[in-house]
């Protein structure tokens, strides 16, 4: 069966020319012109062309690689020669065999340059001993080892991580250099490494493919690349590949990594982890000593997509990578619990809300001194009634009117269909502080209902989550969120909008505050609003009116009444 050579045909007078992609790999059937790669010179990119029809035996080039006219870049066996004879039943099982030789190949680093080299000829069995040394840390040195992939007895590939190191401004893995077995690994976690520093033992098979002989068989030219190859890399699971230009969806089936887990995964799995933007410590391998495969990444991105599609996933964020944690117990003592069903909801919703909704904040003093006067004069009755009167009713109430005078405010957005959703009731949510984290009963139809009544219900429905009996009714179908914080303290903060509300009103602390009258200072008793919206929803203007209009209703509450 004989091969061809696929050489890169005249460049139109570029030199040398960078492969920016690959588009086909070994065991492909390819027809006559089809793709094979992309070049880019500094003026254009072109695709080279498959010289003929025929499977594709081995690519020998990777990307970054830079070639010139004439290079060969492949093997491939035209298709005159594979179907000449007669056999072409297509003899299915050399085929299956071949697929497999592509697998096992694909698991390899796809940089085998050096195995289609004159290396090749050099078969035969046999190892030797070598000592994997530090290669250049990219101009740092003492970096401390977090990270120890590999252990004595463990059989290896060429590019698989055995140390990862941490300098101040980046984690690096430590690929190594050989394909073959580890012996004694002679450093620790903890020890700090420099370039040339030795790391291990390896036995190193010399059957004729292992890349050192590739590399001593074609002198500088392979030296050089695998020095580059051994340069250490920045870890694909804590740091997006530099060199990789596109952004890494990553955010899209973000989890919280698990510190300190060890990955036992090759090259290609960690490359198409990094293309799916899989993080690899989140993803349970199905190989020996739970080594990573590429159909692991393919079930655990599926389940992700799958959990995020019926909402029951972590909050996306779509191109944003997901925050990676260090491992803490290097800096002191810790102890992990589980999070609490309500907090990680709390905390996905948070997260969905933050990176959905363009939030901007409004902010406003209303001088409530007349209202607290009123509010103060209620205490008796309320005592009577059995209810207290806080300043929250008067807050819902007016946030009801506002709702009904701007009813921009009441909607939510439809970006599927396009569509926004008015609502023609008035329910409004309290956000209440539990010892199990925040609730938010709804009150309905709040601008049916008095103070007297609202003062009731609130603080019914705030004890009620308090004692978690809050029914899940409850808490549902709000158009608008009061968060107050006045009984606590603070002057001002930026609340987070509860989608798919498109507002949420912040109250703070009321305090005393000199308020010029026209000729002179006044003490005036002054609450501070901060009203966060839906940027999308509500226009900056509107928003001011909005909490202009709250400013004069509680600024004088008769005009609740109108
Ligand atoms: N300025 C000054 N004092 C205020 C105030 C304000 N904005 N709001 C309330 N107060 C006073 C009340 O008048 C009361 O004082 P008093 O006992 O002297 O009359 C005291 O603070 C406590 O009020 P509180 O019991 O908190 O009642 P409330 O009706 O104001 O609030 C809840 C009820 C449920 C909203 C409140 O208890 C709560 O949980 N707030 C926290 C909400 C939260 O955590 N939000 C954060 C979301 S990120």
């Amino acid at each position: 069966m004989s091969e061809q050579e696929i050489k890169v045909p005249d460049l139109g007078g570029a030199d040398e020319v960078e492969i920016i992609e690959i588009t086909v790999s070994a065991g492909d059937t390819v027809e006559a012109e089809d793709p094979i790669l992309t070049i880019e010179s500094d003026k254009a990119s072109v695709e080279l062309p498959s010289p003929g029809a025929g499977k594709i035996t081995r690519i020998t080039v990777k990307v970054g690689d830079k070639v010139k006219e004439g290079d060969v870049v492949g093997m491939m066996e035209p298709s005159d020669d594979a179907g000449g004879s007669d056999d072409s039943g297509d003899d299915e099982a050399e085929e299956k065999s071949e697929a497999k030789a592509e697998e096992k190949d694909e698991a390899k680093p796809e940089d085998k340059s050096e195995e289609s080299k004159p290396a090749q000829k050099k078969a035969g069995g046999g190892s030797r001993k070598e000592t994997v040394k530090v290669p250049a840390l990219d101009g740092f040195d003492n970096v401390p080892v977090i990270e120890i992939n590999v252990s004595e007895g463990d059989t290896i590939e060429v590019d698989d991580p055995l140390v990862m190191v941490e300098s101040d401004k980046a984690t690096m893995e430590i690929p190594s250099p050989y394909a073959g077995k580890v012996g004694k690994v002679l450093v620790s976690e903890g020890d700090k490494l420099s370039e040339g520093d030795k790391l291990l033992e390896m036995t190193v098979e010399e059957d004729g493919s292992s890349e050192e002989e590739a590399s001593e068989d074609s002198g500088q030219e392979a030296k050089e690349d695998k020095e580059q190859k051994a340069k250490p890399q920045p870890d694909a699971e804590r740091e997006p590949k530099q060199s990789e230009s596109a952004p890494e969806p990553q955010g899209a089936t973000y989890e919280p990594p698990s510190p300190g887990a060890k990955v036992h995964a090759g090259p290609a799995v960690r490359k198409l982890a990094r293309e799916l933007g899989a993080d690899l410590t989140r993803v349970k391998g199905s190989g020996p000593k739970s080594r990573i495969t590429k159909d692991d990444i393919h079930a655990y991105v599926k389940s992700q997509l799958k959990q995020a599609q019926q909402g029951g996933g972590v909050a996306t964020g779509s191109g944003i990578p997901g925050v990676k944690l260090p491992d803490f117990s290097q800096f002191g003592e810790t102890k992990r619990e589980a999070m609490s069903r309500m907090m990680f909801a709390t905390a996905n919703n948070m997260q969905r809300s933050w990176l959905n909704v363009p939030h901007v904040t409004q902010f406003e003093d209303a001088d409530i001194t007349d209202m607290e006067d009123f509010r103060k004069a209620q205490k008796a009755a309320g005592e009577k009634k059995g209810v207290k009167m806080t300043p929250l009713p008067f807050l819902l109430k007016a946030c009801a009117t506002a709702l009904a005078e701007l009813p921009q405010f009441n909607v939510s957005l439809d970006m599927e269909r396009k569509e926004v959703v008015r609502k023609q009731y008035i329910h409004i949510g309290i956000a209440v502080d539990t010892p199990n984290g925040l609730m938010v009963p709804v009150i309905r139809d709040v601008d049916k209902k008095g103070l007297w009544e609202l003062a009731a219900e609130s603080a019914e429905l705030a004890q009620k989550a308090r004692d978690k009996q809050l029914k899940p009714a409850e808490m549902q179908g709000a158009c608008f969120t009061i968060t107050s914080l006045g009984g606590i303290g603070g002057t001002a903060f930026t609340p987070i909008v509860n989608t798919p509300e498109v507002a949420i009103l912040g109250v703070s602390k009321a305090a005393m505050k000199p308020v010029w009258d026209g000729k002179e200072f006044q003490p005036r008793l002054m609450l501070p609003l901060s009203l966060s919206y839906d940027h999308r929803a509500v226009n900056g203007a509107d928003a001011a009116r909005f909490t202009s209009v709250l400013s004069q209703l509680l600024g004088d509450i008769r005009t609740l009444l109108l």
